[in-house]
This record gives C-alpha cells, sequence and structure tokens, in this order.
C-alpha cells in the first residue's frame, strides 16, 4: 500500500494537520516538503507568505515599520502558493513572484514585517483557510503555538547556530560569498524572530523537538516519520474506542 494511503488508514481516514516550526535553517522547508510528498499531503511554507507582502511592500515604497500600511497592503493582496513538482511556486497578485523571494534584501523585510501585529493576523487568517481541510504540512515559525494550535502532530526542529549558520550559506545565491555576513544576519533575524512580542518563535508546549545538529537528513526524516505514526495510531485507537 503507498505510504498516503496506508497513512490514511493509520489515522482512520482524517486527514491531519501537521505543524512544524524552528528556526531559519534548521531543514524545516526540506523535511516539510519530503513528508507532503511522503503523505500526498499540501506543503505549506508560511514563510514564502510573509516574503511576498515584503517583497510587494518593497515594490511599493511601504515603510516596513508602517504597521497600518503594511497591514492595508497585505488585505489587498493574494497571496498563493502553487503546488509544482519542484516546490511550490508563490503567486503574488496573480504573478509568478517565486525567483523574487530569497535575496537577503526581501529575508531581512519579511522578518521586519513579521514583527506587526495586524500583519500576523492577516497571514493567520489566511493560513487557517488554506488548511481548513487538513492534509497539510504547514511550516513556519507560529504553526503549532498560533495558526493551528489543535494540529495533530507538532514538530519543532532546531540546530546549533552555527550549523544553521554554514547551511543557510551553502544554500545561498552565488551573490553571498562571505560566509561570517552569512551566520551574522541569521543570528539577528533569529533574535528579531524570537523576541517579538507577538508570536514569538518558541515550541508549542506539547511539540516533539527535534534537534538536526548532529542528524543528516534521513535521520530526521525518520524521526519525523515515527513522531507522525506514533501520533495517527493513537488517533486510530481513539476513534475506535469512541
Ligand atoms: O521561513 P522563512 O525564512 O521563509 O521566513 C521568513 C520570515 O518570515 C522569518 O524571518 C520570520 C517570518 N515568519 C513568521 O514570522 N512566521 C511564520 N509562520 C513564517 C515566517
Amino acid at each position: 500500500m503507498r505510504d498516503d494511503a496506508l497513512a490514511g488508514k493509520k489515522s482512520g481516514g482524517r486527514k491531519l494537520v501537521i505543524a512544524i516550526d524552528g528556526p531559519a535553517g534548521s531543514g524545516k522547508s526540506t523535511l516539510a516538503a519530503l513528508l507532503a510528498r511522503k503523505y500526498n499531503y499540501t506543503n505549506i511554507e508560511t514563510g514564502a507568505m510573509y516574503r511576498a507582502l515584503a517583497f510587494k511592500a518593497m515594490q511599493s515604497g511601504a515603510s516596513l515599520n508602517d504597521e497600518k500600511t503594511l497591514a492595508a497592503l497585505a488585505d489587498k493582496s493574494r497571496i498563493e502558493l502553487v503546488p509544482n513538482p519542484a516546490g511550490n511556486r508563490v503567486m503574488l497578485d496573480g504573478d509568478d513572484v517565486t525567483e523574487c523571494l530569497r535575496s537577503q534584501a526581501v529575508t531581512d523585510a519579511a522578518s521586519k514585517v513579521s514583527v506587526h501585529p495586524a500583519v500576523r493576523e492577516w497571514m493567520v487568517a489566511a493560513q487557517r483557510k488554506i488548511g481548513a481541510g487538513g492534509g497539510i504540512v504547514m511550516e513556519g515559525r507560529d504553526i503549532g503555538t498560533k495558526v493551528f494550535p489543535d494540529a495533530e502532530v507538532k514538530i519543532f526542529l532546531d540546530a546549533a547556530p552555527e550549523i544553521r549558520g554554514t547551511r543557510r550559506f551553502q544554500q545561498s545565491p552565488a551573490a553571498a560569498t562571505h560566509e561570517a555576513s552569512v551566520v551574522a544576519e541569521l543570528q539577528a533575524r533569529d533574535h528579531r524572530d524570537r523576541t517579538r512580542a507577538n508570536s514569538p518563535l518558541e515550541p508549542a508546549a506539547d511539540a516533539v523537538l527535534i534537534d538536526s545538529t548532529y542528524l543528516t537528513l534521513d535521520q530526521v526524516l525518520a524521526r519525523a516519520v515515527e513522531v507522525i505514526e506514533s501520533r495517527m495510531s493513537h488517533i486510530q485507537e481513539s476513534e475506535m474506542q469512541a
């Protein structure tokens, strides 16, 4: 039986919400994409939504500190993640902006726009709508704490800052030539994401922590699958008893 069919059977036919949170460079995007493929779920990278809004703000000249203008900009925006075999495409108001979102400037701007409560409110509402039917792997910073506090599976993926910085540097566009500056930027962004007043990056009380510092991708995947399948069996058992 295929993994997705087996998963459906194991969870009593229910399509789950799998929440993956963690800091930049922890490997959550890679893990989320692999899990989504394995269970035939939809993969939602919420960071891409913040990036798309940041990109729009930069293009329109809006100040990244102006919460009201940013929230109004979000209200007028259509941000969609369109599945594609090579990874989701990010559509902003009907245009494919995927290739514009990974630059250092947009990365930094996304972290800045994400501190504003009104922006977060808009994003959380949009993300809840996208994930309403379940059958999703949603990754970000506040999925298990805020967007889907009742998610059936919550994983918090972390790794030592130096390791995350090095990984990010290796994935950076050719323009990034200084590892030290990529690491410094990542640490500054981490600090902003973890200390903002509204929905800071932190593990949900009931999240399973996976530290990928000394793990290979296969080991991280195996551990995540173990967590998911144990939750699925638990759900199936409770549904049979009900
Ligand atoms: O995951 P990412 O690097 O693409 O995220 C870009 C920024 O967006 C990140 O610095 C913080 C913000 N973000 C957030 O605040 N909440 C989320 N659920 C996802 C991303």
